[in-house]
């Protein structure tokens, strides 16, 4: 049996991923803190859908829910964590900063680390991160996110070197999206993606088990530029 697990599935790209999955897995395991919403993509399909409430910053209940699905489905070929969480914070106040560091660093890393160990034990999977274009460059009204991502962005590549020596068959990719147009961001702006859109482009990247994908790919343009612009010219811009 081919399983999928989405960690953050109850909107935006997760949500749009997981019905990509459903046509070709045969479980699609679905969480997120909001139970409604998880009703609602379960009921499209009650077979495919297995739905989970969960809130990744309770760090023990992690343990809890990958232990259950093992007992559940005793394996688990792709697991990816598509929570996140990132407000400005033109003040810097410590409680719009911490929630971002729970979810995107913090719980990130006990999915990334459970995933990666359940790989490991099962001889195989695929687990794969949702960092962002953020990831590149600091940004002086959402430091704690950028910072966040690019926390992600290191960690995958990391875990992406161990899965290449483990004697395990482990892929790891990190997604780099720009602007997809869910709850996240914000409001419209330039090049921004549809959630449909950058789903299909990450399901690409996932059937290829590339390293590393922009999403959509026209956003390899601007890393260029992030990459190699001085933080003189940056600062003018941001
Ligand atoms: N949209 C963009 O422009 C953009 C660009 C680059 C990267 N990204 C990244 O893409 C990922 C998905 O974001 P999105 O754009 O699809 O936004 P979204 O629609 O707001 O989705 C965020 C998801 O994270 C889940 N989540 C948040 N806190 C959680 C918690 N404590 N426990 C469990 N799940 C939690 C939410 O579920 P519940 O609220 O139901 O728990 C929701 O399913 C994020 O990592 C984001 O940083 C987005």
């Amino acid at each position: 049996m081919k399983t999928a697990l989405i960690i953050g599935a109850t909107s935006g790209i997760g949500k749009e991923l997981a019905k990509l999955l459903a046509v070709d897995y045969d479980k699609v395991i679905i969480t997120g803190r909001r139970e409604n919403l998880l009703q609602e993509i379960k009921a499209t399909n009650p077979s495919k859908f297995e739905a989970k409430v969960h809130d990744v910053t309770d760090l023990d209940s992690c343990d809890v829910l990958f232990e259950t699905l093992k007992n559940e489905f005793k394996t688990i070929d792709l697991i990816v964590y598509s929570s996140g969480v990132g407000d400005p914070n033109y003040d810097l106040t410590w409680e719009k900063e911490l929630p971002t560091l729970q979810t995107n660093v913090i719980a990130a890393v006990k999915i990334y680390g459970l995933a990666y160990n359940l790989f490991r034990k099962q001889g195989y999977g695929h687990l794969v991160g949702i960092s962002s274009i953020a990831s590149i460059r600091g940004n002086r009204h959402v430091p704690a996110y950028f910072a966040s991502k690019a926390f992600q962005a290191n960690y995958l590549e990391s875990l992406w070197m161990k899965g290449k020596r483990s004697k395990a068959k482990i892929y790891v990719t990190d997604i780099q999206p720009g602007f997809v147009n869910t709850s996240m961001a914000l409001g419209k702006t330039f090049w921004m993606a549809s959630a449909e859109k950058a789903a299909k482009q990450i399901y690409m990247a996932i059937k290829s088990k590339k390293k590393k994908a922009y999403v959509t790919k026209r956003w390899r343009l601007v890393v260029f530029v992030l990459k190699n612009a001085p933080s003189s010219l940056l600062f003018k811009f941001t």
